[in-house]
């Protein structure tokens, strides 16, 4: 029997005021998974990730992480409740360096040993940001400001981390290091739920995918069904 899943979301409908912009969204995200969610431009897939986390309100529907319902949850909750987010565009503190900006992301750890131990326990996972520790985050290059907002985002120890084009706007090679990484971060037991454009990139990556359209499912599968499917190439994979 495969393991319980580690988030579920159940007949998901949500809206920014007046404007619904989820319409009975079902997903499920089991423990050491990639979720790859993809779909056009206005699909809703950021809003799926911000009503998680509760920056947009919930009409009806439930939001469940390991088991306990978390629907609608007030957004500074998410971090206590082990989701650790990415938001899109590479946030970091420009002006503070890289380590500080690690610490940044444990600011609920009170104990600074503890805080110190975590942050050594991050740059060991990511070389590139060790040898740059000292650096203003603002001096990285994108693909490195990318791999500090993850790192930040660790920093928790998350069950469930959320990855919101984690690649876009970076240079090639940035982009099989981040695509890489998160592979990898899948092998140590983290579990991934990461919203792309190249969704081509993303399934491969993914074991299981998401399509929505116009804030609805359109198709869910593994990562390698879903970029064999016909339909799913000729209307997201450009053929
Ligand atoms: N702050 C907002 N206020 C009102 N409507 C919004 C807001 N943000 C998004 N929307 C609307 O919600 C729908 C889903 O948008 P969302 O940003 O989730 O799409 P997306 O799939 O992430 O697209 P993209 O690929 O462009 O990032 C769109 O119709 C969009 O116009
Ligand atoms: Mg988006």
């Amino acid at each position: 029997m495969s393991a319980p899943p580690l988030l579920r979301v159940s007949s998901l409908d949500a809206a920014y005021g007046p404007v619904q912009a989820l319409f009975g969204i079902d997903m499920m995200i089991r423990p050491g998974e990639i979720v790859a969610l993809i779909g056009p431009n206005g699909a809703g897939k950021s809003t799926v990730i911000k009503t998680i986390i509760g920056l947009v309100k919930v009409i009806s529907g439930s939001i469940e992480l390991a088991g306990t319902d978390i629907t609608g949850i007030p957004t500074h909750e998410a971090p206590v409740r082990g989701i650790g987010y990415v938001p899109q565009g590479r946030i970091v503190f420009a002006r503070m360096t890289v380590r500080e900006n690690l610490e940044m992301g444990a600011f609920l750890q009170k104990d600074a040993r503890r805080r110190k131990q975590m942050v050594e326990s991050v740059l060991e996972q990511f070389p590139r940001l060790e040898e740059r520790e000292r650096t203003a985050a603002g001096r990285l290059s994108g693909g490195e400001q990318q791999m500090l907002a993850i790192g930040r985002a660790l920093m928790m120890t998350p069950q469930l981390v959320m990855l919101d084009e984690p690649s876009l706007g970076l240079s090639p090679k940035y982009m099989d290091i981040i695509f890489e990484k998160l592979l990898s971060l899948r092998d140590q037991g983290h579990t991934l739920l990461m919203v792309e454009q190249n969704a081509a990139r993303a399934l491969e990556v993914a074991d299981r995918g998401y399509v929505l359209e116009l804030g609805r499912n359109r198709f869910s599968d593994t990562g390698a069904a879903l970029l064999n499917n016909e339909d799913v190439r000729r209307m997201y994979l450009g053929g």
